[in-house]
């Protein structure tokens, strides 16, 4: 297929706020050995977009510059090696940065087909929330059936992706949010109980049920001694972010006495096979509960490519429940 050599972007000017994403031409990408070029249909937004905007979260060496973790389109372009996709596949990928742009090239072992019965839109959705909330909660967090869990941010692009995933899994859901409406949205998804963290306390809602198996957080700060007591016996810790600040005081003879476990981890600077094993994992296991009607990404809003310093501040304007997109083609 021929491709025109300059495509439309969306670049950061400088780091600041969402006014610094800017309209911008770049060359289309090329594809290295193993990797496939997407003309990108919607590009999903993510909080880490935020963070690199803000200049607090660097792309990865030899990641575009761009911002932009995940994406669905059509291959327009294989490179060497490449074997499972031709040019016309439909895929939603995880992308190491880019996807801000109408093309962008990643590992084909990060693309999925599309789920049958999901439009392109909600594809775009899937694959930084899915591969986080999979590789954080069962391969790391070890998430059961039966067990109590808790998540914290539940109205949040990794919030309605985790109380629907741990749901499927037979887990008892439990997810704090910041507005009795967006509690209402986390109960609709399939949580037990969703608590409004500015009246109520998520620590003595988990005692009363005999404390959380396993917690996954993005708040961090003040939530982190508070995390510690809202856990049972043996239970575990994952923290994926610090929105309350990363350095907190901590009595660590609790995680010692109840045999706790605090652990943590971000996707993006992780190996090409390690991101490839997690896709593997999502969708053996997630697709699956995608088909038989499980699991369905929560849309919020979707805004012009062109119009991202828009989405950026929904975003950050915490209003939003669900993913947010951008639409490219
Ligand atoms: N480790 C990883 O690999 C990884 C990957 C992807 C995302 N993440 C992190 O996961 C988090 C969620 O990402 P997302 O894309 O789903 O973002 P998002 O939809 O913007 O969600 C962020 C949520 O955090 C809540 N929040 C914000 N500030 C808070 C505070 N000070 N105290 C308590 N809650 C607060 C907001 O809910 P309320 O309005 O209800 O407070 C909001 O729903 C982000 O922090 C992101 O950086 C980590």
């Amino acid at each position: 297929m021929e491709l025109s050599h300059h495509m439309r972007a969306v670049e950061i000017t400088e780091p600041g706020g969402p006014d610094v994403l800017k309209p911008c031409t770049r060359a289309v990408p090329v594809p290295g050995h193993g990797q496939i070029v997407i003309r990108v249909a919607y590009a999903g937004v993510n909080r880490p977009d935020a963070l690199q905007r803000a200049g607090s979260y660097a792309p990865p060496a030899n990641a575009s510059p761009l911002p932009g973790l995940e994406a669905s389109g059509t291959v327009v372009e294989t490179g060497p090696g490449v074997t499972r996709y031709s040019i016309g596949d439909k895929v939603c990928a995880l992308l190491p940065g880019g996807g801000y742009a109408e093309y962008v090239t990643t590992p084909e072992a990060h693309a999925l087909p599309i789920p049958d019965g999901l439009s392109m839109k909600e594809a775009a959705c899937l694959p930084e929330t899915c591969f986080t909330v999979w590789s954080n909660v069962v391969m790391r967090g070890g998430l059961k059936a039966g067990e109590r869990f808790l998540v914290h941010g539940g109205s949040s692009g990794i919030g309605t992706t985790a109380i629907q995933i741990a749901k499927a899994l037979g887990a008892r859901v439990f997810t704090t949010a910041g507005s009795d409406e967006k509690c209402a949205a986390c109960e609709a998804l399939g949580a037990e109980k969703a608590l409004n963290y500015r009246s109520g306390d998520f620590v003595a809602m988990m005692h009363d049920e005999g404390g959380a198996q396993l917690i996954l957080d993005m708040v961090g700060g003040s939530y982190l001694p508070r995390n510690v007591k809202a856990l049972a016996t043996e239970g575990r810790l994952v923290q994926i972010a610090f929105l309350q600040g990363a350095k907190v005081e901590l009595n660590f003879a609790e995680v010692m006495m109840r045999r706790l476990t605090i652990t943590g981890s971000t996707l993006r600077p992780q190996s090409d096979l390690a991101k490839a094993r997690i896709a593997a994992e999502v969708e053996a296991h997630v697709w699956p509960m995608i088909a038989a009607g499980k699991f369905r990404p929560v849309m919020d809003s979707e805004f012009p490519l062109e119009q991202a310093a828009a989405a950026h501040a929904r975003m950050e304007s915490s209003g939003h429940v669900g993913k947010i997109v951008l639409k490219v083609e």
